[in-house]
């Protein structure tokens, strides 16, 4: 097959090699960019509508126009700093443009990754986001949409290039052999797999090594998957309305309780049903906003027509709001809110993280999320198992004490009072490092988490 192996010679020369790598090289910098964008700036940054920060689709060329395009990163790193410096124009321009709001600084990501990000951004097609997957209050579905879309394809990318690669490869190989004859004499009868054999046999050591590797690392990995299996940290499902926590908890300053109302007298926490939006939502119409279509969706479950008569009316028709749930502990566990609230004395915070700053649909928050929050208990935690796991639980209830002669709940004064007559030694032994945690006092104790 001479032409095959003309396209293969083709295919195998340097050049075409080195324009492989390149074509490789562009395609993950350009993946890094996307997911630099989607880790850092997404939450404020949206690509062509102006959002908390301004779109940042042409945002070079906008710094380009003003003569700053090499200021634009040191704006990135550390905006405060550049404005500070006086040498920029379009630093305080663009601040005074958004009120003043502050953006964060990025002191450790280098030129090469801001542009990386700056080329994605540019790179995006204007005409094909008209729907509202680059807004950046991107619901759930959104954003798992396009991560599913975008990862395959690169995926495919890559193996299309690299089995070309090997064919290229392999040709080379054939094309030796036929050079040096070696095909004439003894190895012409032997088959792939003896040839591997002897090959393998040759570079024992080698390939006894990356075979210790390869099984090692198998090992590890499938232990880390059973170790995952199960771990809901930041389990995110869709909702169907994108519900947006920071809007009503944070700037409208609306308390968890008014919509979470049985929190604090019993085990569950309670989603508020539609009647409860629309106290508000029957006047807050989104007309003209571009959010319309969430209060539409309230609307269309409530059975409200807005355009029926002067101030709207209820069509009977409704249809329930179906949420999905976020958190959920297995059907085996006991787990009491007003236990934890009002007993407790915790903040929804401890356990949630600061829901008043989340701009998305709620999701279970990592462990690291849950260690920044300021302590609203005696000591800090730090925990170090996945939340929503018996682990969590367990840290949080040898961490954190509990006051135990406080009468303000009553609810420890029965056991502090039984302890003191009958177990003194025991109350001394549980006070012996100045606290009593919650696992001192039974919060370890399998039957009270376990039905
Ligand atoms: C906490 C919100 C926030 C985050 C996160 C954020 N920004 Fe910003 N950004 C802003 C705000 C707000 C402005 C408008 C200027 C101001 O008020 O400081 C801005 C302005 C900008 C500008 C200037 C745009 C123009 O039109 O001149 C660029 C460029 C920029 N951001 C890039 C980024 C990049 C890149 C990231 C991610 C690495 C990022 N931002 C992350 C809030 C944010
Ligand atoms: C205006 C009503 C409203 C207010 C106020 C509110 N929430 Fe919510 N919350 C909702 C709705 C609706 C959902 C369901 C949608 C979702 O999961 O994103 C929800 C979901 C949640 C969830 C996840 C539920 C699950 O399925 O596991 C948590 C946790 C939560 N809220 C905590 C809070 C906290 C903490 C506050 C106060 C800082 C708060 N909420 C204030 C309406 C509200
Ligand atoms: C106590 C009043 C109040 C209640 C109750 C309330 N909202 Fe809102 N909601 C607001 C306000 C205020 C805004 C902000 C409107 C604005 O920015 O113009 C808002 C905005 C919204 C938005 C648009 C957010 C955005 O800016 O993108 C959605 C979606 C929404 N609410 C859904 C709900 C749902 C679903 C419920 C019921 C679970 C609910 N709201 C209950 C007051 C309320
Ligand atoms: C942020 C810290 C924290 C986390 C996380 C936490 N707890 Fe607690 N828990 C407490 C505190 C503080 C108390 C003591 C106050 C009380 O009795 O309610 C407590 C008490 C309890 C009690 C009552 C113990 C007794 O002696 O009567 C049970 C049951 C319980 N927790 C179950 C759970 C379960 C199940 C989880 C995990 C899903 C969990 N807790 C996660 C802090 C936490
Ligand atoms: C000690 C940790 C902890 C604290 C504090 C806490 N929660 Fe929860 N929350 C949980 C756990 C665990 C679940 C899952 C419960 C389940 O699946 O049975 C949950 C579930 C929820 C849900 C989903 C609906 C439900 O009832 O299962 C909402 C809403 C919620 N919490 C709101 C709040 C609010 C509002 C506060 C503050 C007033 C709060 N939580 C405080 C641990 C906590
Ligand atoms: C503070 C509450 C708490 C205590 C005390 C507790 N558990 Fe758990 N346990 C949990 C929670 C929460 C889960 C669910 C974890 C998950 O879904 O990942 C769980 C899960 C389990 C599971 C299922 C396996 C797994 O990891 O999902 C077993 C088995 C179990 N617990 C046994 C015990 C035994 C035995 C004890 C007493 C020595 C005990 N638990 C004490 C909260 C507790």
């Amino acid at each position: 097959m001479p032409v095959f192996q003309r396209v293969v010679q083709i295919l195998s020369s340097a050049r075409v090699m080195f324009l492989f790598a390149l074509i490789l090289l562009c395609g993950s910098s350009f993946a890094q960019g996307e997911g630099l964008f989607k880790a850092k700036c997404a939450t404020c940054h949206a690509v062509f509508k102006n959002g908390t920060g301004p779109k940042l689709y042409e945002a070079r060329k906008r710094w380009e126009d003003a003569g700053e395009g090499d200021l634009i990163y040191e704006w990135v790193r550390n905006n405060a700093a550049l404005r500070a410096s006086g040498k920029s124009v379009r630093a305080i321009e663009v601040f005074q443009e958004y009120n003043g709001s502050v953006m964060s600084a990025f002191g450790d990501l280098t030129d090469d990754q801001i542009s990386s990000i700056l080329d994605w951004v540019d790179s995006q097609d204007p005409n094909a986001s008209a729907g509202g997957g680059n807004v950046a209050q991107a619901t759930s579905t959104d954003i798992s949409v396009e991560e599913e879309e975008s990862i395959p394809w690169i995926w495919i990318v890559m193996g299309i290039m690299f089995s070309i690669i090997i064919m290229a490869v392999g040709g080379v190989r054939r094309e030796l052999k036929i050079a040096t004859k070696e095909s004439d004499k003894g190895s012409e009868g032997l088959t792939y797999i003896d040839e591997f054999k002897v090959w393998a046999w040759k570079y024992r050591l080698y390939v006894g090594l990356t075979t210790l590797v390869i099984v090692v690392s198998l090992i590890v990995g499938f232990f880390q998957t059973l170790y995952s299996v199960n771990i809901v940290e930041a389990y995110q499902p869709s909702q169907p309305i994108a519900f947006p926590h920071d809007v009503h908890a944070g700037v409208n300053g609306i308390d968890c309780k008014y919509c979470h109302n049985s929190v604090t007298k019993s085990k569950s926490a309670g989603l508020p049903t539609v009647n409860v939006c629309m106290n508000c939502h029957k006047k807050i119409n989104g007309e003209g906003e571009e959010y319309q279509g969430e209060i539409a969706k309230i609307y269309a479950a409530a059975g409200w027509d807005p355009t029926r008569g002067p101030s709207g009316a209820y069509t009977n028709q409704t249809e329930p709001i179906v949420w999905n749930k976020v958190h959920n502990l297995p059907d085996h566990v006991y787990f009491n809110h007003s236990q934890h609230v009002v007993v407790g004395g915790l903040d929804c915070k401890q356990c949630h993280g600061d829901m008043t700053k989340l701009n998305e649909t709620a999701k279970v928050q990592p462990y690291q999320e849950l260690n920044k929050i300021e302590e609203n208990i005696e000591s800090k935690i730090e925990f170090d198992r996945a939340t929503m796991t018996m682990g969590w639980c367990i840290q949080c209830h040898e961490q954190s004490s509990v006051n135990i002669t406080d009468g303000k709940s009553g609810y420890y004064t029965e056991i502090h009072d039984r302890l003191k007559e009958n177990d003194y030694n025991l109350l001394t032994k549980y006070n012996e490092d100045g606290r009593v945690s919650v696992s001192e006092l039974g919060g370890w104790e399998c039957s009270k988490c376990h039905y």
